[in-house]
């Protein structure tokens, strides 16, 4: 596949069949970029181990270079030849993989992670994903595969093929369709690589659970005394183009209203509720889509109901605080 990484392309819409996985992988291996889904949001594959592979993920995506990439593997074997896990790296995969967890650690000596998936630092991110769709395109991609959110960069993550085929079609090769995906929010992103494990992001692994596996807190990135050293961990993300504002008890005039357990607002004309019930998990897997769909009709804001502060909650209010940055 020579084309240059920002020539316009024809994206094929694949079934999540046997047929379909085989191409998807296949495209992989030539150098080809495929949307493709995990069980967090639509990931924008290609592989890991090619330069110009990669640098079609950031062309298609308008990012910035610097941002380093998750690289995905079918099992832990396979992630172990690309890094180097002490106990607590070791002890997480085996609690967490397959998950939405992505462990940074020293790259291996025998990392075949390009320079530019790793934006040129000693490190690398990898993850197993639950996925058995994503599973099956890793085994058979043979490789690991780059794979940030499936957006343009700055705009609300894919969670459904949809999603992806508005943001990036007529820029990659191919979506493969598994429907929408589970949990709704990116990995939870922890470094190990000092003996004292950091969280880099929340997500889809809660906090609690982490530390639970590792038997103490974890260290905050940006806490006092620790540069925020993901460069994910950009203020304005995730953004909507409505201006978002947080914490709200009721729609204002012209605010469309994304709401949160029984808020009373549901009889709003434009309001989506992440989750009647108060479900914090149903609420992460609504999120960038029910942000996209009020997004659509033009209001003069998003106005959200207060979140709480726990479990998937954490993950949730981080995503929302990046779309109401200012920008
Ligand atoms: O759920 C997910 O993680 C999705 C699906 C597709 O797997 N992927 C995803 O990738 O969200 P991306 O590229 O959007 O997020 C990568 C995160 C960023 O916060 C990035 O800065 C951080 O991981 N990261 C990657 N490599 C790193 C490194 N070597 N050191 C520190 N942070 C790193
Ligand atoms: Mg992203």
């Amino acid at each position: 596949m020579n084309q240059s990484p920002s020539a316009p392309r024809q994206t094929k819409l694949l079934a999540a069949d046997a047929a379909g996985i085989a191409e998807a992988a296949e495209l992989l291996r030539a150098g080809g970029l495929v949307a493709l889904p995990t069980e967090t949001v639509y990931g924008l594959a290609a592989d890991a181990t090619s330069g110009t592979a990669v640098a079609g993920i950031y062309a298609a995506k308008e990012r910035p270079s610097f941002n380093p990439l998750i690289s995905h593997l079918p099992d832990l074997a396979s992630a172990r030849r690309q890094g180097l896990f002490d106990a607590n790296a070791l002890a997480l995969a085996q609690n967490f993989w397959p998950g939405p967890l992505t462990l940074v650690v020293p790259a291996s000596p025998g990392c075949t992670v390009s320079e530019l998936a790793r934006a040129g630092l000693a490190t690398v991110a990898l993850r197993v994903p639950a996925h058995p769709v994503a599973h099956a395109v890793l085994a058979a991609a043979g490789r690991p595969i780059a794979a940030p959110s499936a957006n343009r960069s700055g705009r609300i993550s894919a969670t459904s093929a949809e999603d992806a085929l508005a943001d990036l079609g007529g820029r990659i090769d191919a979506v493969l369709d598994a429907g929408p995906t589970e949990v709704g929010v990116e990995s939870t992103v922890v470094s190990c690589l000092d003996g004292a494990p950091r969280l880099l992001r929340p997500g889809g692994v809660p906090r609690e659970a982490i530390e639970h596996v590792i038997g103490r807190p974890l260290v905050i990135a940006g806490d006092a005394g620790h540069a925020p050293i993901s460069p994910g961990m950009l203020a304005s993300h995730y953004a909507p183009a409505a201006r978002v504002r947080l914490d709200a008890e009721a729609p204002q005039p012209g605010e469309a209203w994304l709401g949160f357990g029984p808020d009373g607002n549901d009889d709003h004309p434009q309001a989506l509720n992440l989750s009647p019930s108060g479900d914090l998990r149903e609420a992460a897997s609504h999120l960038f889509g029910y942000l996209r769909r009020l997004d659509t009709l033009g209001p003069s804001a998003i106005a959200v109901a207060r979140i709480p502060e726990q479990g998937l909650g954490e993950a949730i209010n981080d995503r929302l605080r990046r779309a109401a940055a200012p920008r």
